[in-house]
């Protein structure tokens, strides 16, 4: 089996549990993770749809011209459908976007013209008003505007909620999305609504974007308009494809809870996804944490991949730079051996020694884990509590050699790593790290040596 082109492989992206980050919460939550498309975004579904809407009404003619102001996502969708149909593109973005992705989208065959960030939309410097002006100034152009071209939204009410409802065998009661051009979540929200009404939806807003208030009060308040840095999600203008009616709650969500979000989902899910993902999820669950009942199921559906943020919320320095993670400047695992100034003596046992042997050094020593080395191979560890655990399920083993008995090494860390890395290698089973210095002499830092090193 194989596509006749890249872009039959649009859709069809798994759904998956979240495990880790869920567990103040009852029922299910469950995540559509968008990056399997192949452009890693949901974006490449609207793309597709938008792009054969028009040539069926004739307005996108063989040779044409894509044009679109777009943060990345759906230039890439478009670029990826261009190549396979044999259009050009032309895309206008907001400075603010991350460089890879307009990397990404040149590497794709694309023009793109980056314009300033904080312009209202109707300035003619905006990214919208030079997308418009370009449509208007080229021939045989088609401006496919995703915020009030209703085939975006169209895209998701064909194939992200059929998938969504298909995969949850329609158990799903709850639907969570950010709100950016409001096709991924309206198109979907719109098909689960039709199948069963009871489906609750929530929207993810951003802090600087009219929807929240403007679904709550109906009021457009300029004053909600501010900038921001989370990229997809909240606007400035009410899109077409936002149909305010099938968003039953919004969630705001600020940049730092989003980014900090989008690492944990990362590091604790194995989810290496996007920023707005974040904002997505750390919105849903907090509706979640109140709302959701044993057996409900949550869907948050998570736009992109986590490569095109490489730079900014996967960057430490970044974080800290944005005041997103603490700037503490720790020391190194270098900073505690140089301050030991040589103290530090290494006492290893080797493996064919009895475990008589080796209680009688650790308790000369004063020392509560020890390497066990077999010449000069670190092959394992025997600490006192696990020692004493075994001695008395098992006395004999008191006159066994410590290899028959050791645990495993302790593990080595390079000399650069820092007190927060130190102290996170640390638990029940391991309290002690090694490290080899430039001269491959083995040091040991202790859990003492790392509390010690904090309070100094
Ligand atoms: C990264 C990212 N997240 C979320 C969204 C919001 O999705 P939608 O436009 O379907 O509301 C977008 C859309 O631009 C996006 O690029």
């Amino acid at each position: 089996m194989y596509y006749n082109s890249i872009i039959e492989a649009i859709g069809n992206t798994p759904l998956v549990k979240l495990n880790n980050l869920t567990k103040d919460i009852k029922g299910t939550v469950l995540v559509k993770v968008e990056y399997f498309n192949p452009g890693n975004s949901m974006k490449d579904r609207m793309a597709l749809k938008m792009i054969e809407d028009a040539e069926k009404a004739g307005i996108l003619k063989p040779g044409g011209t894509i044009i679109e102001g777009t943060s990345g996502n759906t230039g890439m969708g478009l670029a990826l459908v261009a190549i396979a149909k044999g259009y050009k593109c032309i895309f206008t973005l907001a400075d603010k976007q991350s460089q890879e992705k307009i990397d990404i989208l040149r590497a794709m065959g694309a023009e793109v013209i980056v314009c300033p960030t904080n312009v209202p939309p109707e300035d003619p410097r905006s990214y919208y008003s030079v997308a418009k002006k370009l449509n208007n100034e080229i021939k045989n152009s088609f401006y496919p505007n995703q915020y009030d071209n209703l085939s975006n939204s169209a895209a998701h009410y064909e194939t992200t909620g059929p998938e969504i409802w298909e995969q949850t065998e329609g158990k799903i009661t709850h639907y969570a999305a950010g709100v950016g051009t409001g096709g991924s979540m309206c198109g979907t929200a719109k098909y689960l609504k039709e199948q069963n009404p009871e489906v609750v939806t929530v929207g993810i807003d951003t802090y600087g974007s009219v929807f929240k208030k403007y679904k709550e009060t109906g009021e457009f308040d300029e004053n909600e308009v501010y900038p921001y840095l989370t990229e997809g999600i909240g606007e400035d203008i009410l899109p077409k494809n936002v149909d305010f009616s099938l968003i039953d709650h919004f969630v705001k969500v600020t940049d730092k809870d989003g980014a900090i979000m989008t690492r944990k989902l990362a590091r604790y899910e194995g989810l290496f996804i996007g920023w707005s993902c974040g904002s997505a999820v750390h919105g849903a669950l907090e509706f979640a944490r109140e709302s959701l009942k044993e057996d409900d199921i949550m869907v948050i559906i998570l736009p992109d991949h986590g490569t095109r943020y490489l730079g900014k919320v996967y960057n430490d320095n970044w974080m800290k730079d944005h005041g997103f993670i603490e700037a503490r400047e720790y020391a190194t695992a270098k900073d505690i051996i140089d301050r030991k100034n040589g103290s530090d003596r290494l006492f290893t046992v080797q493996k064919s020694q009895t475990v008589d042997q080796v209680v009688k050094m650790l308790n000369t020593e004063g020392i509560d884990q020890i390497p066990v080395v077999d010449n000069d191979h670190f092959v394992g560890s025997v600490s006192t509590s696990r020692l004493l655990e075994k001695l008395i399920e098992q006395p004999e083993i008191k006159s066994q050699s410590v290899g028959e008995v050791m645990d495993g090494p302790i593990p080595f860390v390079a000399m650069d790593n820092t007190l927060d890395v130190l102290s996170s290698m640390i638990n029940k089973e391991n309290k002690a790290i090694l490290v080899r210095d430039e001269q491959h002499d083995v040091h040991i830092i202790t859990q003492h040596d790392i509390l010690l090193a904090m309070t100094n």
